[in-house]
């Protein structure tokens, strides 16, 4: 969301004259697009803005000028000023659309003042009523992958988490112009269109006709009306708001992948409950079994937090089991971080650092064989890859499969955003090497992974492939 935040923040500041730089030193503008998620994402903020003091003689209106934009600048406001008096403007995830006024404002005052350090910085960390995407310009993108924002804040009030306090309540982009925005990106030459949302599949957005859609309907339109959209995905996801529609979808639109990142965060009832989040281990474990009867090849991700107050060891190994039973071949596993302001952070059962690290470790190996499991299993296997990128090497490209595992392939460069049949020759620890098969055209159906933990095989096993 912040990759696609930034982006939207360049493309408003251009008409003002500001193009992209390679290097802070030479910037006149310099914007933190920043996140509050964890704590290390949060202090790194200071520790940048400490690296480009000296070019600005640590007085506001000198040197570049200096943004501070997203979830830290929401949640800490002005406290920033006070720690880094350098910085010029402040800017809420809500209220980015209004960047031009405020750098304009910003040149204006520089013009104007003698004495920059005394001229206060300028704030706008409000919820605005106004929606934010009418006054984005129409995005720019280049290559085969673009992200489309559609849904944004989140009224889940999960005990650990931030969000719903720094992006605010949930918000669904209306259908007609997250439609109007994937075609413009497909005409601009994408092909793969990641959804995004602080929780995408809570969207509700309404349509022409007043009713509200579900994510589930909004995939299917973007399929049938979209021409030339091969791939679509969406990211990141609530186990309670998996709607049957949005199953079913899985099973019945051919361009949505089988690759689904779905949060569970722990593997443990009591955990679960502390945490808030509204389901059980066992209600995510049905869910995965239904996806994985409407889509018996979909492959999956997840989130985990390691160490959330009230964990014991035996919930520890509830979450492990949980992991060896569905089987991922990707996740991201955290150390739990107290989050200022948060349920979680005042709790009195916190957990020790060592026990957070042993546990993330164990969370993490686990994970890690798991992602190897899903490689291995594609060896020999013929896959549609999308190629989005050159590789480090002279003559290489990287694509991505169906299932968003990436390959490294000999190719010419005009194979660049195209698709093309690879058939998986050897596997690495982060990425596959594949040789290209035949005609660039060709649409050869995906083959499966099978991975062998138990829920996978039995399912694949009973149901035919989608
Ligand atoms: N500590 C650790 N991880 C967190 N996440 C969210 N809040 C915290 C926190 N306080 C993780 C969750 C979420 C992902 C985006 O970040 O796993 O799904
Ligand atoms: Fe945070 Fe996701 Fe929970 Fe919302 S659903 S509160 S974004 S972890």
């Amino acid at each position: 969301m912040n990759v696609y935040d930034s982006a939207r923040m360049a493309e408003l500041l251009a008409p003002l004259g500001y193009e992209a730089s390679d290097s802070p030193d030479n910037a006149d503008l310099v914007l933190f697009n920043t996140c509050h998620i964890r704590e290390n994402a949060s202090e790194k903020l200071y520790s940048e803005l400490g690296r480009i003091k000296p070019a600005k003689a640590e007085a506001r209106n000198h040197g570049p000028m200096v943004v501070v934009a997203g979830c830290v600048a929401q949640a800490a406001g002005e406290e920033i000023f006070r720690r880094a008096p350098q910085v010029d403007i402040i800017l809420g995830p809500q209220t980015y659309h209004r960047l031009p006024e405020l750098v304009s404002a910003s040149e204006r005052t520089r013009m104007t003042t003698s004495r920059p350090s005394k001229t206060p910085g300028m704030i706008d960390i409000a919820f605005p009523d106004e929606p934010k995407f009418d006054a984005l310009p129409a995005p720019k993108n280049e290559g085969p992958t673009a992200f489309l924002s559609i849904q944004e804040g989140c009224d889940k009030f999960c005990a650990f988490c931030v969000v719903p306090y720094t992006r605010g309540a949930e918000f669904s982009r209306p259908v007609a112009s997250v439609l109007a925005e994937a075609k413009l990106l497909v005409a601009q030459g994408a092909k793969d269109i990641m959804l995004l949302g602080q929780n995408v599949n809570a969207y509700h957005g309404e349509a022409q006709t007043g009713q509200e859609w579900g994510l589930g309907r909004l995939i299917r339109a973007l399929a049938d009306d979209v021409e030339g959209l091969e791939r679509i995905r969406y990211t990141t996801s609530h186990p309670r708001d998996m709607d049957e529609d949005l199953i079913a979808a899985h099973g019945e639109v051919p361009a949505l992948m089988p690759f689904l990142h779905l949060p569970v965060q722990s593997g443990d009832d009591g955990v679960l409950k502390a945490m808030n989040r509204g389901h059980s281990r066992d209600d995510y474990r049905l869910l995965v079994e239904k996806l994985r009867k409407a889509c018996p090849d979909l492959v999956l991700s997840s989130d985990f937090i390691a160490g959330h107050p009230g964990e014991n060891d035996r919930a520890h190994e509830n979450t492990l089991k949980l992991i060896a039973d569905i089987g991922f071949a990707q996740a991201f596993s955290f150390k739990y971080s107290p989050r200022p302001g948060t349920p979680a952070a005042a709790h009195d059962d916190q957990i020790p650092e060592e026990t957070k690290n042993k546990r993330l470790f164990e969370i993490q190996a686990l994970l890690k064989d798991q992602q190897a499991a899903h490689y291995a299993a594609c060896l020999g296997k013929s896959y549609p890859v999308l190629f989005e990128r050159k590789g480090r090497y002279e003559g290489q490209l990287i694509g991505r499969t169906p299932h968003y595992f990436p390959v490294h392939v000999s190719a010419a460069e005009s194979l660049m955003g195209q698709s093309a049949m690879v058939q998986i020759a050897s596997v690495g620890t982060a990425s596959l090497g594949g040789v290209l098969q035949h005609d660039p055209q060709s649409t050869s159906p995906t083959d499966p992974v099978h991975f062998d933990s138990p829920l996978a095989t039995e399912t694949l096993q009973e149901r035919p492939s989608c």
